[in-house]
């Protein structure tokens, strides 16, 4: 007879349903720093949404309000509300935790835990969340998202081998099938592919539009062509001289492209400023 596994009580790897995410209102301090003003997008189910803008425009600081991250920054403060398919990730009755579990980040520069292996990178949130699963269970979530993640022919041979012995490249799609481990419904990705070569960039790109079908993408990008090759929404951030950013237009991706309503608009994405 087989028995379970000491430690096997739930199972974390129920597929979930897509989700949209929509900031209002939101502001944003540092200090007494307004970094952000009244800053309202809907970032919709099913699609990938890109965030772009100069340096310092407030991109960042966004994203990590969406997932309660902006809160870890001793002198920071924020108004305004996020709701995940309507519901107030900031409600005090909800925990910081399954704010993180249901909007997953992805970073800048790749951030694997080095001497972790490659598995235990991949399942090492769900210690974080609280999520035990049996060791069957783990081997198949830690195939199936490096698969999602475009990784695991590459690595299927080298699971005990630690994180740190991967490329740059292959870091990072680590860090997004860390991520994935957890079933999160919203992705954020803060220049994903700012410190990678065109391959992988390439290769990160394509995961990304394949993990669209399951989980919701913002992404935010300073290459005008990434933003049009993987993202239908496209939402265009400003700061101008000292300011607080806000979105000064955002919509379909072609269009904001071909036919930006806001002349600042068309100068950006035409690469004449920032
Ligand atoms: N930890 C912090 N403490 C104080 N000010 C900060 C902090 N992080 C960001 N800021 C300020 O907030 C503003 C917005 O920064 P943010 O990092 O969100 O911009 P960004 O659009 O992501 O820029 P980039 O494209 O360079 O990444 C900037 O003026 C920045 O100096
Ligand atoms: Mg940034």
């Amino acid at each position: 007879m087989l028995r379970p596994e000491p430690e096997s009580i739930e199972v974390a790897t129920t597929p979930t349903e897509l989700a949209t995410l929509e900031g209002r209102n939101i502001s944003a301090w540092f200090g007494d720093h307004q970094v952000l003003d009244r800053v309202s997008l809907t970032m919709e189910a099913g699609v990938v949404t890109s965030l772009i803008g100069p340096s310092g425009c407030g991109k960042s600081t966004f994203l990590r309000i969406l997932n309660r991250m902006h809160e870890l920054v001793p002198s920071a403060s924020l108004a305004g509300e996020v709701l995940l398919d309507g519901e107030d990730i900031y409600d005090p009755s909800r925990k910081l935790v399954d704010a993180r579990k249901h909007i997953g980040m992805v970073f800048q520069k790749p951030n694997p835990f080095p001497a972790q292996s490659i598995y235990d990178n991949v399942v090492a949130g769900l210690k974080l969340t609280g999520t035990r699963i049996s060791r069957d269970e783990r081997d198949e979530l830690v195939e199936s998202c490096l698969t999602k993640a475009g990784l695991w022919k590459e690595v299927k041979d080298r699971l005990r081998a630690p994180g740190a012995g991967l490329s740059g490249g292959q870091q990072q799609r680590l860090c997004i099938a860390r991520s994935l481990a957890v079933s999160p419904r919203v992705l954020l990705m803060d220049e994903p592919c700012s410190a990678l070569d065109p391959t992988s960039t390439r290769v990160i790109e394509e995961t990304m539009l394949e993990l669209a079908h399951e989980v919701t993408i913002v992404i935010v990008t300073h290459n005008m062509q990434q933003a049009q090759r993987v993202s239908q929404q496209c939402a265009f951030f400003l700061a101008s001289q000292g300011t607080p950013g806000a979105i000064v237009e955002h919509g379909d991706t072609e269009a904001m492209f071909a036919d930006p309503i806001d002349p600042r608009t068309f100068d950006y994405v035409n690469g004449r400023f920032g």
